[in-house]
Parts: C-alpha cells; sequence; structure tokens
C-alpha cells in the first residue's frame, strides 16, 4: 500500500470514530459517539430554474439525459460527507444510513407536472417518485429509504431525461444521516 491510500485510510479511519490505540474504554466510547455526527441537509434554489421558452414556465430541465440534481443550499453538513456542488454523499464510514428526499413541482393551468427523481446509489437506481399528470397543476413527494453504505459508497438525486421540477426549487429537499456505523 502506497503512503496516500495509508494517510487516506487512517484518515477514514479517524472520522469513522475507529483509531487502532484507543488506551481506555472511555476514549472508545468517545470516539464511537464521534461516529455517529454524520447528517445533512440540502435544498434546491431559486437560481436554479430557467424559463421554457413559450411558456411562462420556469423549470430544472427538462434536459435530453439523466442529470445529477445539485441542492446547493447546505444546512447541515456534519462529518462533511456531502458535497454541495454534485450533490453527492460519500459514507466515509460503513453503517446503516437513512436518506429523504422530497421532490415539488408546480405548473400554470393547462400545464404539465411531469418529472421523474431517483435516488442512485453508486450509479444505481434505488427509489424513486414521479408524476405525470394533466389534471392537476402541483404536487409533492416524499420518498425514505434505509441502506447499508460501505466506505466510500455515494448516493445522489437524478433527474430523468425529459422531465422538469417547476417553481419553489426551494422545497426540493435532500437529507441523510447515519443510523449507526459498523464496527471493525
Ligand atoms: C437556504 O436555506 C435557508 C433555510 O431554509 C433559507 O433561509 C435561505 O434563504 C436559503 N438560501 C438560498 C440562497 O436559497
Amino acid at each position: 500500500m502506497g503512503v496516500l491510500p495509508l494517510v487516506l485510510l487512517l484518515g477514514s479511519l479517524f472520522l469513522c470514530g475507529r483509531v487502532a490505540a484507543l488506551s481506555s474504554a472511555i476514549d472508545v466510547l468517545k470516539q464511537d459517539a464521534h461516529g455517529f455526527k454524520v447528517s445533512f441537509k440540502a435544498t434546491m434554489t431559486p437560481n436554479m430554474v430557467i424559463e421554457i421558452p413559450g411558456t411562462t414556465e420556469r423549470c430544472f430541465g427538462p434536459f435530453n439525459t439523466n442529470v445529477p440534481i445539485p441542492f446547493p443550499n447546505v444546512t447541515l453538513n456534519s462529518g462533511n460527507g456531502y458535497n454541495p456542488s454534485m450533490g453527492v454523499f460519500t459514507a466515509l464510514c460503513p453503517g446503516v444510513y437513512m436518506f429523504s428526499f422530497t421532490t415539488y413541482s408546480s405548473v400554470g393551468e393547462g400545464g404539465r407536472l411531469y418529472h421523474k427523481v431517483q435516488l442512485m446509489k453508486n450509479g444505481r437506481m434505488g427509489v424513486s417518485v414521479w408524476e405525470n399528470n394533466r389534471e392537476d397543476a402541483e404536487d409533492s413527494a416524499t420518498q425514505v429509504v434505509v441502506m447499508e453504505m460501505q466506505r466510500g459508497d455515494q448516493v445522489y438525486l437524478e433527474l430523468l431525461s425529459g422531465r422538469k421540477l417547476c417553481t419553489n426549487m426551494e422545497y426540493n429537499i435532500f437529507t441523510g444521516h447515519i443510523v449507526y456505523p459498523y464496527t471493525v
């Protein structure tokens, strides 16, 4: 193992509250408590919309490919696992985690709600919420999921190709926290 990977490994062991040479049970407990402090909350921001030509709709999307959703407004990021520019959470500590996301979209009368947002883990689809409706013009939905994360696993939200989230971007929320870390 090279020096850099070793440093990174030791760094992540420390972040997980696991240090090899702990001298007392109290120290172990303190380090364990440190491992529990992983949580984040982030929202989309109003400036993420663009006006769709020929309409009055102001939306994030549609794009011609699936797009990771950035949630730039971070109000909590204990443990620094959440990267706001990418909207990606990386588990530095293996364990069981809970994630939630809320999607919101509102279009004018006669407009079409058309979104699908899915939670991705390491590039694979986890859970999703969606709407394709011509009868109402506003909707929100929330998903909560508990999942096992190994060190380095990544979770983010993706807006599906062709879909859009309109109006009040700040109602779109992404949160997560550790439920308990695995011990090594
Ligand atoms: C970020 O979120 C906070 C808390 O909800 C809010 O008060 C603030 O206005 C938001 N900032 C932006 C730029 O959206």
